[in-house]
């Protein structure tokens, strides 16, 4: 099954991962990846991943997408999947193995250290793909010095992160109580280093890099109650809200308003939501 698990010892340790790693967050990006993996297919292929190819997959949790490029690369490709959770790799080996998937690898290791944790892979990477990762890292820019290592030229690499989030992140009719648990998760994940404008900074670190921007653009979708899309923020209110109570980010009274409005928006069919843009970026290393 998977050829190997490296672990690299960083000096410049991350502060603990903000959204956890336990098995409601793990579910919980299976729903995501599922609600997204049509916009991610169509970036895939934007980004040229094909049969035969070596394609990183960074900050990869659980592998919901690894699995599926596992299948676009096929048995004669590799694809590389990388996180700092060893649970969440875990996961990935036991669906590989269950499915036989013998060319997807895993790798622990920071994404920020690529070049340590990756020794064996610099120049022979055909594409990478990294999906809310970028937001989470207090080091964007040496995670793109490492992509700049790691792929070959002509190499690509495929991004779909935010920007705007938490200004653009709002339930109509507008609700106090919701706005203000909007504004304490983008202050919790600033505080672990993490950025939820980091898309508005990331075409001019690639540019700086070596790297060529081929596609910029932006996904922008809203959800009604009842909709399968509902249940993407619902999904995450569930496992963070209560985070945010636990590690002082709002009172219990603010995340008893909270889930009010939510319940009231959710039995209310003239409610929507404007999630958030999902910005996604195609760059191509010279
Ligand atoms: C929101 S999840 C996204 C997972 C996956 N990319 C997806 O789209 O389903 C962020 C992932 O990044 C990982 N992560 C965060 N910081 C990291 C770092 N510095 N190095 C490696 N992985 C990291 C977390 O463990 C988590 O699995």
């Amino acid at each position: 099954m998977p050829t190997h698990s490296a672990s690299a010892g960083s000096s410049k340790k991350s502060a603990t991962y903000v959204l956890g790693t336990g098995s409601d967050e793990s579910v919980r990006l299976g729903l995501q990846h599922r609600l997204w993996s049509a916009a991610t297919h169509i970036l895939w292929e934007r980004a040229k991943i094909q049969p035969g190819q070596t394609v990183l997959d960074l900050g990869c949790g659980p592998g919901h997408a690894a699995m599926d490029l596992a299948q676009i690369v096929g048995p004669t490709g590799r694809v590389i999947a990388m996180d700092e959770s060893a649970s969440f790799l875990k996961q990935l080996h036991d669906n590989a193995v269950s499915r036989k998937f013998h060319h997807v690898e895993r790798v622990l290791g920071d994404v920020q250290d690529m070049e340590s944790v990756l020794p064996g892979e610099q120049g022979q990477v055909d594409a990478a793909y990294i999906r809310w990762v970028f937001c989470f890292v207090p080091r964007p820019e040496d995670v793109v010095k490492g992509l700049a290592k790691v792929l070959k030229p002509g190499g690509r690499v495929a991004v779909q992160d935010y920007f705007n989030y938490e200004r653009c992140l709002t339930l109509a009719p507008r609700r106090e109580a919701f706005t203000k648990v909007i504004n304490a998760v983008a202050a919790s994940w600033r505080s672990r280093g993490g950025d939820t404008d980091i898309m508005g900074k990331l075409p001019g670190m690639f540019l700086k890099n070596g790297f060529r921007i081929e596609h910029l653009d932006v996904v922008q979708r809203m959800a009604r109650p009842g909709s399968s899309l509902w249940h993407w923020p619902n999904s995450f209110w569930q496992t963070f809200v209560p985070k945010l109570v636990e590690t002082g980010f709002i009172t219990g009274e603010d995340m008893m308003a909270f889930n009010k409005a939510w319940e009231e928006a959710s039995a209310d069919p003239g409610a929507f939501i404007q999630l958030p843009p999902v910005f996604e970026l195609v760059a191509i290393k010279d």
